[in-house]
């Protein structure tokens, strides 16, 4: 034992006294928070996880050397304090305190550590720019929020692994230092000294592993574990990342997203106290995108996309005809009631905003009390204006947005973007209310304009529905996959699939993507290999851990759910990750860095 702390005995954490503990003797260890010293009074708000209490060291019953120990207190020294816990005087209770009723009388006192002066406050008050907090991690997590963030955090993993290990699945560790398994991004890699000139990749998920634990057997699989994507971050997006991981044998698309939804039900019941009514509401992503604009929609509010292109065809208007005669379409979205919130400098702004999703513009119309303004309304006649009117349920008061594209997805995405902006400027999500569905049968393939080839939507090992085999000889653009994600509050906060369990499939799945018949055994035929052996239909999904814990605290920047998260630049702030190395590390793993030019 720590000589300072011998004979001491920590009978409560600081925020556990109750009114029975008063008039008792207690011990308490924590940080000093805040302190004032009145000459005669000294009150130091005592913290640890729990909270804070109350000490008092009053010079006229404190021992003397206590009183003048007491003095030197500062900020963030770590004591010790015996006293006897007392009700506060009626007019001094703090009700906005779990212990606000309470205070501790300091009869003995230890100092088991100074302080330096805090380069931060450790308050949830403060202002202190993420920079430094990030610097300062360690102080920056006293803070009761984070630890309140993080407690939540705990808790979530806690009743995943109860509610998984009730149901059968069990916990079972996969591989960091591994082969890459592609999920969309970079890898992060690993040089190998035995190897030289070869690398392990860092999983971007456990995938190729959690398929080959069913081939072995395991039937229900789950593991709460980190994943590496090397890709541009974002509020919610982290180069490192957990991953709440399952996978199931003998299942169909039903079973995994029955299974999930008595976790999510369980869940937030759990940790909010929020019950989630069953079966959760499914959209195809047909409908969502049609509807929302959108693969992750937020349906708390309106603000629904309109086709309008078979109204339009034809019209003068040339921005609308070149759309439609690429290929594309026009959508438009009605803000009900809103045409006082926007300016002409506010439709200027959103059209800079479309702008970012690729739109090239955005259309617009003003129902005004004294009549209709629109950008283009001298383009078309009075009975196609009157259907659009019809189709988006038009009255004085609105003002609608519109957005052509010869491309779909710009459309989509951009006026899926207006959408959620206008709601957040309109003021129009309760954020009360959590909003849990399920999107399901995603295409299977996203062409890659940028690759001229086929991207996988999901991942490569990922099931196509079975009406849909044949679109993959005729037309694979339009083969839908047996996937889902799980969408809450506008977030994706899980997606999976059923998986692929054939050798033949899984090898035309990849010809699809472009991979040479080398190619493919070359990286991936481990898993082509076990596919032969005797594989039972099976499926799964993964969570993002950082992301149901910011949507069950409350926060919209994953930095705050994560104890040591990086920045923008995938650096780490406090330990100023990446570093360099020694010439001698270098060596030994036969690398040479090559200056980069500028
Ligand atoms: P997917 O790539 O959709 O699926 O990832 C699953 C979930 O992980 C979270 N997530 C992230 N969270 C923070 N930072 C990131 N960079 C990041 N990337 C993903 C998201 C996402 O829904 N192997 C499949 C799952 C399966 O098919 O079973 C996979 O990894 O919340
Ligand atoms: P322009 O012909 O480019 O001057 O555009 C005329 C109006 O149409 C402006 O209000 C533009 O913002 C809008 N606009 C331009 N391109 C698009 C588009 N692709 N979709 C919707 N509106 C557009």
């Amino acid at each position: 034992m720590d000589e300072l702390m011998r004979g001491w005995k920590r009978t409560h954490y600081c925020a556990e006294p109750t009114q029975e503990d008063v008039g008792k003797e207690i011990l308490l260890m924590g940080w000093a928070g805040t302190w004032r010293n009145l000459g005669s009074l000294i009150f130091i708000g005592l913290r640890d996880r729990t909270g804070t209490m109350q000490v008092v060291f009053n010079e006229s019953t404190a021992d003397k050397s206590v009183f003048e120990l007491a003095e030197t207190i500062r900020s963030e020294f770590v004591i010790a304090v015996k006293g006897t816990l007392k009700n506060r005087a009626p007019e001094m209770v703090n009700p906005n305190m779990a212990t606000g009723a309470f205070e501790l009388i300091a009869s003995e006192l230890k100092i088991l550590s100074k302080a330096s002066t805090p380069p931060i406050y450790v308050d949830d008050n403060l202002d202190a720019q993420e920079q430094i907090r990030l610097k300062y991690r360690y102080l920056d997590l006293r803070r009761p929020r984070m630890q309140e963030i993080l407690r939540t955090r705990h808790k979530i993993s806690e009743c995943t692994r109860r509610y998984f290990g009730e149901n059968g699945f069990w916990e079972i560790e996969t591989p960091m230092l591994t082969k890459s398994t592609p999920e969309g991004a970079r890898d992060y890699l690993v040089p190998s000294r035995v190897h030289p000139g070869k690398f392990y990749a860092l999983p971007q998920s456990p995938q190729l592993f959690k398929q080959l634990l069913m081939i072995s057997g395991y039937d229900r699989y789950m593991q709460i574990v980190k994943c590496f994507r090397d890709e541009d971050l974002r509020a919610d997006r982290q180069p490192e990342f957990t991953q709440i991981d399952l996978e199931m044998s003998f299942v169909d698309e039903e079973d995994v997203m029955s299974i999930n939804e008595g976790f999510i039900q369980k869940l937030f019941k759990e940790i909010k106290g929020v019950d989630i009514e069953l079966p959760l509401r499914r959209f195809t992503y047909k409908e969502a995108m049609e509807r929302f604009g959108s693969d992750k929609p937020d349906t708390r509010f309106g603000l629904e996309l309109r086709d309008i292109s078979d109204i339009v065809g034809g019209c003068g208007f040339k921005v609308f005809t070149s759309a439609l005669e690429g290929g594309g379409s026009v959508r438009c979205i009605n803000a009900k009631g809103a045409v006082d919130r926007f300016t002409r400098k506010n439709i200027d702004e959103l059209t800079e905003f479309v702008k970012i999703y690729r739109a090239k513009g955005l259309a617009w119309m003003s129902m005004k009390p004294d009549g209709m303004q629109c950008s283009f309304a001298k383009f078309l006649t009075d009975e196609q204006l009157a259907a659009i009117h019809e189709r988006v349920d038009a009255a004085v008061g609105d003002i609608i947005f519109f957005v052509a594209d010869a491309s779909n997805s710009t459309v989509f995405a951009s006026l899926g973007a207006l959408r959620n902006e206008l709601a957040r400027r309109l003021d129009l999500i309760d954020h009360t209310k959590d909003d849990v569905l399920w999107v399901t049968d995603f295409p299977m393939f996203e062409w890659d304009e940028e690759e001229k080839r086929y991207v996988a939507q999901h991942h490569p090992f990922t099931s196509p529905k079975d009406e849909d085999i044949e679109l993959l000889d005729t037309d694979p653009s339009k083969a839908r996959a047996k996937a889902y994600d799980m969408v809450i509050n506008g977030y994706e906060a899980g997606g999976g699939s059923i998986r692929i369990h054939s050798t033949q499939l899984q090898e035309k799945i990849f010809s699809l993507l472009g991979f040479s018949k080398v190619q493919a055994w070359d990286r991936f035929g481990f898993l082509m290999d076990a596919l032969r052996y005797g594989t039972p239909p099976h499926g799964g999904l993964a969570y993002g851990l950082d992301r149901l814990t910011m949507l069950m605290t409350g926060t919209n920047n994953i930095r705050d759910v994560i104890a040591f998260p990086k920045v923008q630049t995938a650096s780490c702030l406090m330990s100023d990750a990446p570093g360099v190395v020694d010439q001698k590390q270098l060596d030994d793993l036969y690398i040479t860095i090559i200056e980069k030019e500028v």
